[in-house]
């Protein structure tokens, strides 16, 4: 569904019973296409003469990396990497799995994500790359929501900045819906929150 069809109650899915619907348009798919050519072409103007790797976080990342290559005129590679969120002795433990590690050696990286929040990810990420000796790390997101931060994580490159709303499309889920969205939609009082996720999930286990 393009944004200009979208209308208020079109959009929603059924979460245990409840509707969760996509209340209104934040970024119509216009305004997100604009700015990725945009970065494109700052990444281009930056890293010139160069070679980079594009190392997408998965899976809601993976439609702003495809849009933003295309729009990179240097010679690149892609890759990608997932991330583990667990609880290790009831503390929050995220870690990532970087699955072609001679890639990054003595590489210029660009980390490319969707959405940064708390920052905890992108911290635990550009950690994980470091580990694998690049030459240089450089964070890319399509949208930041500044004042949810509670580590402090460079963005490099940024798309937008977001009030603190919980949003949906163009990568972006709730509950695994949604990212087929060409724009970005906000659900209203949609929250997620790993840690309780992960707390309900284990004392689920144990009992
Ligand atoms: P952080 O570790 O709190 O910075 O969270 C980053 C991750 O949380 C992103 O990679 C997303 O997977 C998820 N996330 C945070 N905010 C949203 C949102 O508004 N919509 C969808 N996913 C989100
Ligand atoms: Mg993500």
């Amino acid at each position: 569904m393009r944004s200009d069809d979208f209308k208020q109650g079109s959009l929603f899915i059924s979460d245990n019973g409840a509707s969760k619907g996509v209340s209104r348009v934040l970024l119509t798919e216009q305004q997100v296409n604009a700015r990725v050519q945009e970065l494109g072409q700052t990444l281009t103007r930056d890293y010139s003469n160069r070679e980079v790797v594009f190392l997408a976080v998965l899976k809601g990342a993976l439609y702003f990396l495809t849009d933003l290559i295309r729009n990179v005129d240097l010679p690149l590679t892609v890759g990608v990497t997932s991330i583990e969120r667990s609880l290790v002795d009831g503390e929050y433990n995220i870690s990532s799995t970087i699955r072609d590690h001679s890639m990054i050696k003595g590489k210029h990286v660009v980390i490319v994500e969707d959405i940064v929040d708390t920052g905890h990810t992108i911290a635990a990420l550009i950690k994980s790359v470091e580990e694998q000796s690049p030459t240089s790390i450089k964070v890319c997101t399509l949208l930041d929501k500044v004042s949810k931060r509670e580590v402090e994580v460079p963005v490099d490159y940024l798309g937008f900045e977001i009030p603190p709303l919980f949003v949906v499309g163009y990568g972006l889920d709730y509950e695994e819906y949604y990212r087929n969205l060409p724009f970005i939609g906000v659900i209203e009082d949609a929250s997620w929150d790993p840690v309780s996720e992960l707390r309900a999930k284990s004392q689920k286990s144990n009992s």
